[in-house]
């Protein structure tokens, strides 16, 4: 797949992790960086939680050398403390871009006027851009096609004005969550009338899903198709590239039963090298951050991984119940 450029930076290729908080970690990303993503974003963090430069936001904030080039994601409401994290270097100077979050339907967000929030005024987020390209970094922004009503074109018009580099639209407004299927129609719309990259997002979980949304703008963004499925990334570029090797749907979805024997072996292969990948996860966890591992987010994340064979629901169960880290290891390990 051809590269795809984002101010100067030059990206291996046009297919994007989305952020997803409690997800995409450190360890997750490298996961899903292997499997081919080209670019991959932190969690999103409160640009307040920042300047108070507490653990947790740092840790959300970690990376590495293999974790390269990577996007900070970040929201907030309040014109002054944007400009107040310009002034602080040390917090930004590792990232290759500064991503704003204008998309995120969540109440405890969107209740202090952040996330999709924003979308109300788009002059306010065009504020927002400015103050961040004093950074000299890469700018973008991911929105939504509006808070509770449409007004996509004119926020696009504003962030372009404003300077920002790229733009990710989310195919739906804020208030309708993830609920309804995303409406792609608009992406191309942005498209048309953007001189910056556009990348698409929503509902992409197929080979077939990327080189559709590839044909209405520059590049692609995946969240819940790569949630316990990194290999996404892989099968969607062979996918893409003509590879003859099949092109599984994704093991975290409902699938038909296989049609011929030879595909089920297939089959318990992907799932098994995907649970081996699970195994590579909890590693990463347990070099990033040691004690401070997340339990919750692990066995979630976790659950995720533990699907699409039979008896899959009792090893969710089973995974939940388990108390402690070495627990889970084992019991991966075991299973694999
Ligand atoms: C668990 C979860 C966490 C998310 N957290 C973020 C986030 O931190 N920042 C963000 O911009 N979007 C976040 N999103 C939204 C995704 O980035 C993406 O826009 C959305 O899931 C639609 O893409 P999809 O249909 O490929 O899942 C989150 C989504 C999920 C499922």
């Amino acid at each position: 797949m051809e590269s795809l450029q984002i101010g100067k930076l030059k990206l291996k290729n046009r297919l994007f992790l989305a952020p997803m908080v409690d997800v995409t970690d450190l360890p997750y990303r490298i996961l899903c960086r292997r499997a081919g993503a080209g670019m991959v974003y932190t969690e999103m963090v409160y640009v307040n939680a920042i300047l108070h430069e507490n653990e947790r936001t740092l840790n959300m904030m970690k990376t590495c050398k293999e974790d390269s080039p990577i996007g900070l994601q970040i929201t907030g409401d309040s014109v002054e403390e944007f400009e107040k994290f310009v002034k602080l270097k040390k917090l930004w100077n590792k990232f290759d871009l500064i991503d704003l979050n204008c998309g995120c339907p969540s109440m405890r967000i969107t209740g202090n006027k952040a996330g999709s929030y924003l979308l109300k005024n788009p002059k306010k987020i065009a504020e927002i851009v400015r103050i961040l390209k004093k950074t000299g970094k890469i700018v973008t922004v991911k929105i939504r096609l509006g808070y509770d009503k449409n007004n996509v074109l004119d926020v696009a018009r504003e962030i372009e004005k404003a300077g920002a580099d790229a733009l990710t639209v989310h195919a739906r407004l804020g208030v309708d969550g993830s609920k309804i299927k995303a409406d792609w129609s608009w992406i191309g719309k942005v498209k048309k009338s953007a001189k910056i990259p556009v990348i698409g997002n929503g509902d992409v979980f197929s080979g077939t899903d990327a080189e559709k949304m590839l044909k209405i703008c520059d590049g692609v963004m995946i969240g819940r198709g790569a949630i316990g499925d990194p290999m996404i990334f892989t099968r969607i570029l062979e996918y893409l590239d003509g590879a003859r090797r099949r092109c599984f749907p994704a093991t975290n979805l409902p699938r038909p039963p296989a049609p011929d024997s030879r595909l089920a072996e297939d089959e318990k292969r992907s799932i098994k090298e995907n649970l081996k990948l699970f195994l590579e996860y909890l590693k990463l966890e347990e070099k990033f951050y040691g004690k401070d591992v997340d339990m919750g987010k692990i066995k979630y994340i976790g659950t995720n991984f533990f699907k699409g064979f039979s008896g899959a629901s009792e090893t969710r169960n089973r995974l939940m119940s388990l108390k402690s880290f070495d627990e889970i290891k084992e019991f991966a390990e075991n299973f694999v």
